[in-house]
């Protein structure tokens, strides 16, 4: 649980009842869950970017930081944040899941600069990569072991009402993944990306450039020394921050944690044994 969050919070939150038309956007941290969030925010809002001064978890709350009763009062659908893994996830057959995967190089690197940013939660500024890599590694960081996360909800993906998606697969495919992400919520979502000019528009509104702006709809303000919460958006920023003992170390627990689950294919990578 991160510091920051308060504790009523994070209990009420895990008893949420989730509701049917409910869209949940569940991640672990780092993964491109604000991408995917505003993407179906802007399918559900005709498209329509928020502006600056407004704020995206208004309208799109962490459910596990602001309670269950916040959620409650949202107008319908639901749209909810969570990075809760899948058993503590309030679960409906009759809501829709998005869940967004990273790899873990990269995913543990944005997390590294997450918790050297926001100054006041993790007392953290003067922190190194060195010694954030080993808490990523044992699982001692905000909401737990990477892979646990992960191992959760992949062998949920094939459900009806549940959405895997990959960052690599969307950076390398945006107007594909705004497209599957329609589909899947349907409704007036799937009606909106008929339109070219419509679909386009959230292509472009949720593309790197236009969230880099504006990042007050995204995060609270960091130090001005500090990298902004939308940072980079690249895949493989990792090769410029892991030791090559630390690439083999995380290397070989990605193998042993997913083999023969089939992660291993997400990420070739990664795991078939380049690394070595
Ligand atoms: P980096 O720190 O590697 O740049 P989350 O929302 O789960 O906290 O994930 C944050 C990561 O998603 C950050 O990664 C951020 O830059 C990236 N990101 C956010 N919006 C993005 C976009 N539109 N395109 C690509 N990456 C994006």
């Amino acid at each position: 649980m991160p510091l920051g969050f308060p504790v009523e919070g994070f209990e009420s939150g895990q008893r949420y009842r989730a509701a049917p038309g409910d869209i949940f956007v569940a991640s672990y941290p780092k993964c491109g869950t604000t991408w995917v969030q505003y993407i179906v925010y802007l399918l559900e809002h005709d498209a329509q970017p928020l502006v600056a001064g407004q704020r995206l978890e208004d309208v799109f709350p962490h459910l596990e930081e602001v309670g269950a009763q916040r959620v409650r009062e949202l107008a319908q659908p639901r749209l909810i944040k969570t990075h809760l893994a899948f058993e503590r996830t309030p679960w409906s057959d009759q809501a829709k899941y998005l869940y967004v995967a990273r790899n873990p190089f990269d995913c543990a690197v944005s997390f590294y600069h997450h918790t050297r940013g926001f100054v006041r939660h993790y007392d953290f500024a003067d922190g190194e990569w060195d010694t954030f890599f080993e808490c990523f590694l044992r699982g001692e960081v905000d909401f737990g072991d990477y892979f646990d996360h992960l191992l959760s909800w992949w062998p949920r993906r094939s459900a009806a009402n549940v959405l895997f998606v990959t960052y690599e697969q969307m950076l390398a495919a945006p107007g594909g993944a705004v497209e599957t992400l329609a589909q899947f919520l349907g409704g007036p979502a799937a009606e909106l990306a008929r339109d070219p000019q419509r679909l386009d528009g959230v292509v472009r509104a949720s593309g790197f450039a236009a969230m880099s702006r504006d990042q007050g709809r995204w995060s609270s303000a960091r130090p001005a020394d500090m990298p902004q919460f939308v940072r980079k958006g690249i895949v493989g920023d990792w090769r410029a921050q892991f030791s090559p003992e630390q690439a083999r170390r995380l290397a070989v627990k990605l193998r042993e944690r997913t083999a023969g689950t089939g992660i291993e294919e997400l990420w070739p990578e990664l795991t078939a044994g380049a690394l070595q």
